[in-house]
């Protein structure tokens, strides 16, 4: 199976509440997330990923029910822990969710999930997920204690947190590469479904694919920035071409 790219369009929503935060039915509301998730999907995106904070800086529960309803391409629901967005979540019922950790002062979700140090209450809502259908991911940083704790609280997939590789300098980030291949090694053993995400773009897409047992990326703030210069359906449709030819 090729790689999968599942593209967050948080952003979209980002522009929209710098000017309509509390006037969504406005019809000068813009721009829309449904219409950016409908772009997404002609480019070739595999799955529409939308992130409800708890703050509500960006997306809405309005936004994620609506790409639920209007469109066909799997849901995928960012979410923290928090006994509000499970009742959110047990009410949307996407396709998958991904537990992320998530604090008010952070510009995006910084450092992945401490499934190990929170152990029991994930459990908890990893089984009430399940129950209800939905698929579970952990966003956890690529470390062999955050993978199995993955693995033994029975999540479905990790998303490998990028943000340290992406972060490192261009020409040295060789051993945050090492660091990613171990952790999708030992997560292809355990029988997850290893996903990567944050801060992923064109430059450092070649040397992420030299990590094996990938079958998804989600990928968000370069495809809303080039698609102000390209539209969203060009940008995905470029970050598809980009990840042609990776072999698992
Ligand atoms: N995956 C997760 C779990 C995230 O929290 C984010 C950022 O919202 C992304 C992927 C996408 O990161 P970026 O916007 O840097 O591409």
């Amino acid at each position: 199976m090729s790689l999968l790219l599942g593209v967050n369009i948080d952003h979209v929503a980002t522009l929209r509440q710098a000017r309509y935060s509390g006037m969504l039915d406005s019809p000068n509301a813009e721009p829309s997330p449904l219409e950016a998730a409908r772009d997404a999907q002609e480019g070739g995106a595999d799955s529409i990923t939308v992130h409800v904070r708890g703050d509500r800086r960006h997306m809405q529960e309005q936004d994620a029910f609506e790409i639920r309803d209007q469109i066909k391409l799997p849901l995928n629901f960012e979410m923290g822990n928090t006994p509000e967005m499970l009742d959110t979540v047990l009410r949307l019922k996407p396709d998958f969710v991904c537990l992320v950790p998530e604090t008010r002062e952070e510009v995006t979700t910084e450092g992945g999930l401490d499934v190990t140090g929170l152990y029991a209450s994930l459990e908890d809502t990893v089984s009430k997920l399940q129950l209800a259908g939905i698929k579970v991911s952990m966003f956890i940083d690529p470390d062999a204690s955050q993978v199995e704790a993955s693995s033994r609280i029975g999540a479905e997939m990790i998303e490998l947190h990028t943000g340290c590789f992406a972060n490192a300098d261009n020409n040295d980030r060789s051993e945050e590469t090492e660091r990613l291949k171990a952790a999708a090694v030992l997560g292809n053993k355990l029988k997850l479904q290893v996903n990567a995400g944050h801060g992923i773009n064109l430059q450092n897409l070649p040397e992420l694919l030299t990590v094996p047992h990938l079958a998804e990326l989600n990928i968000g703030h370069t495809l809303i920035a080039r698609s102000v210069r390209v539209g969203l359906t060009e940008a995905v449709k470029e970050m598809r071409a980009a990840m042609e030819g990776y072999a698992l």
